[in-house]
């Protein structure tokens, strides 16, 4: 049996996943538990509550991952499992899981990078085309990556403060909607103008770097500044002048990117991946240029095993396997 069948498993945040993927894309079964209920009154995600469900929960995930696979380990080829960019002891618990479970069945142990696994849930519809530019915006991270080839990663930008999507939830508390707030903001923005005309902030020209903590600063001050005279805001119209800020710095940048690097290929990845306006705008701008954009089905945007799964793939054929003394680690260059 030549085929490559990985079980990966994901816990760097808030989501307790798993899953079972045959050779790089096929997916055999797929289960990401959410912690958000837990973590919602506390406006952000509180690690050790992160840690103690990740506990609480990984067995029963790995389970039911087997079994809607209708699989049992000696069916699997490996083991795959975030290593980090994440919180140490939310990624400790899928570690040592990941751990056990490879000595246990006797199955090499693939640690996979976070962002790695951003970029292949691309891979889980279509093969990536390279050289390509991947854009990927989540809750932790802003980079713009360059890649040649699998499992080469050139970062030419990156965030200099807070990633997109710490501004969208930062955001978001401010003008009163739950966490995550960005698919509050997405949805809000939907309704309202923009009318305030929020700084674009682009840095230096020829920069690919980004910055989101002035723009956010921007939007608080304002939301203060109208509360304090009394003057009536539109949250709807504070979301929608919020993100027409983001998507023309995020997609202004990373086209320029496409056109520097020469590449034909673009690839979208992150939670904030899924937000809508930044889907359009991209779609328009690639189409308009000939660019060819690869962006993942909404739930493999957020984050999930699948992609861990993808990209790990490549990782085994490359004999890429970690050992039992692997460790969890919160910052990780990729
Ligand atoms: O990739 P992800 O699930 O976790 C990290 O690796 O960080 O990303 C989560 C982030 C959150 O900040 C969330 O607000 C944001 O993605 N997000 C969105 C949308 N859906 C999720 N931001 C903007 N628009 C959306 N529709
Ligand atoms: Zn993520």
């Amino acid at each position: 049996n030549e085929d490559v069948i990985i079980l990966s498993i994901e816990t760097s945040c808030d989501e307790t996943a798993c899953s079972i993927i045959r050779n790089g894309n096929e997916i055999l079964s797929n289960v990401v538990v959410s912690q958000i209920e837990s973590h919602k009154r506390f406006g952000g995600v509180v690690p050790e509550v992160a840690s103690r469900h990740h506990v609480e929960t990984i067995t029963l995930v790995i389970e039911e991952a087997l079994q809607t696979a209708g699989l049992s380990p000696p069916d699997l080829s490996a083991v795959a499992v975030t290593e980090g960019p994440g919180l140490i002891g939310a990624l400790l618990v899928g570690i040592n899981a990941a751990k056990a479970f490879s000595f246990a069945h006797e199955l090499p142990l693939i640690p996979v990078h976070h962002i790695a696994g951003h970029i292949y849930a691309n891979q889980l519809e279509e093969d990536l085309q390279f050289p390509l530019v991947s854009l990927i915006v989540s809750g932790g991270h802003t980079e713009l990556i360059y890649m040649k080839d699998h499992m080469s990663f050139e970062v030419i930008g990156e965030t200099r403060d807070d990633a997109v999507g710490e501004a969208y939830d930062k955001v978001a508390r401010v003008i009163g909607l739950p966490y995550p707030g960005g698919p509050h903001i997405d949805r809000l923005s939907k309704e309202g103008e923009d009318s305030f005309n929020f700084p674009r902030p682009y840095l230096e020209p020829g920069s690919y770097d980004f910055s989101f903590s002035g723009l956010k600063s921007s939007v608080i001050n304002t939301l203060h500044n109208h509360r304090q005279k009394g003057l009536e805001v539109k949250s709807a119209d504070v979301a929608r002048s919020f993100q027409e800020s983001v998507i023309d710095v995020l997609t202004k940048k990373t086209i320029q990117a496409v056109a520097d690097y020469e590449v034909e290929n673009l690839i979208i990845a992150g939670g904030v991946a899924a937000n809508s306006g930044l889907r359009a705008q991209f779609e328009i701008l690639c189409q308009e240029q000939d660019i060819k954009l690869s962006i993942p089905a909404l739930k493999y945007c957020t984050d999930n095993a699948a992609m861990i799964g993808a990209a790990a793939y490549h990782l085994y054929n490359n004999k890429a396997f970690g050992d039992l003394d692997l460790n969890g680690r919160n910052y990780i260059d990729i």
